[in-house]
């Protein structure tokens, strides 16, 4: 596929950089899709995310992806925040407007793409939601807009919990959301449960361990939704899945939150079925590696 000087050019900025699968997967799909648009990884400093937003308006970039550490320092720059970036407190893509950039958060609208495609209804549901960190937010924010029932946010710092569902609470306008400290997981009442894990626990290198080691919690989850992807299994999904339950790792939502960056910047163009499907098999060996 070849560059022309018409170009879309897109980017992500970031520190590290270097690791960062997005280049790779946004070039895939313009090439795939015919689409002429380049996409470069920007290197930039904490101190310097202002001026990188100035200039990549200035050098008339289309949009940027934002990741660690740059989600929430970002935003005083932005000329708006779309809704669930602002109820979020985190932009992952900025997406070019008269004058500056419009932030938005697609880890929510990718887990909701993520969670659609597994059969993972949450209207209507009462919810785990575990941890209470930048991912639970993104999180609490897609299942208070989806309509569950109710959550109970479990964390390791229940004051942490508590303040993320008053947050939402008021946000929603209705009381769903309460919060436990995860050490009293015991008192969670006994019923069925969609759980959305979203702390760090079992991440790779460190996966022997799940938020919650006793066999008798995972009886009342028939089906998770776990943001880490490496491992592709966490201990906590197989212990969902001994449990009899169903449990889907966090590849499709890192896949689904660029695709949704992509089609932000490319109005009209839906990355097609079978373009989503090589991706994720690139996706799956570049992590394997
Ligand atoms: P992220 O943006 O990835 O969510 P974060 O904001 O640092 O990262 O949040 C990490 C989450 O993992 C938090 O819910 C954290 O619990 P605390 O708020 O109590 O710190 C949770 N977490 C990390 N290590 C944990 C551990 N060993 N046991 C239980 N929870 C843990």
């Amino acid at each position: 596929m070849m560059i022309s000087g018409k170009a879309k050019v897109c980017g992500i900025m970031a520190y590290p950089v270097e690791h960062s699968l997005s280049p790779m997967m946004h070039n895939f799909y313009a090439g795939q899709m015919g689409i002429d648009f380049a996409y470069v990884p920007f290197k930039v400093l904490e101190q310097s995310v202002g001026e990188a937003v100035r200039g990549a308006y200035v050098l008339n970039l289309a949009g940027m992806n934002v990741t660690v550490p740059h989600k929430q320092r970002v935003i005083p720059y932005l000329k708006e925040l779309d809704e669930a970036a602002e109820a979020i407190g985190a932009v992952n893509t900025l997406v070019r407007v008269e004058g500056g950039y419009k932030g938005y958060n697609t880890d929510a609208p990718g887990l909701l793409r993520t969670m659609t495609e597994a059969g993972m209804e949450i209207e209507g549901r009462d919810c785990l939601l575990i941890g209470a960190g930048g991912a639970a937010k993104a999180a609490a924010f897609l299942l208070g807009s989806q309509g569950a029932a109710s959550v109970i946010v479990l964390n390791r710092n229940p004051k942490r919990a508590g303040k993320l569902s008053e947050e939402m609470n008021r946000r929603f306008g209705r009381a769903f959301m309460t919060a436990m400290a995860l050490a009293d997981y015991g008192k969670v009442p006994d019923r069925p449960y969609l759980a959305v894990q979203t702390t760090s626990v079992g991440m790779d290198p460190d996966t022997g361990h799940a938020p919650v080691e006793d066999r008798g919690f995972y009886r009342n989850i028939p089906w998770a939704m776990e943001i880490i992807y490496t491992p592709a299994k966490t201990r906590f999904m197989s212990l969902v899945e001994e449990a009899g339950g169903r449990a889907v790792n966090g590849l499709d939502m890192l896949l689904y939150q660029g695709i949704e960056a992509f089609e932000l910047w490319n109005p009209g163009r839906k990355v097609p079925e079978a373009v989503v499907s090589q991706a994720r098999e690139m996706m799956r060996k570049e992590l394997e590696k």
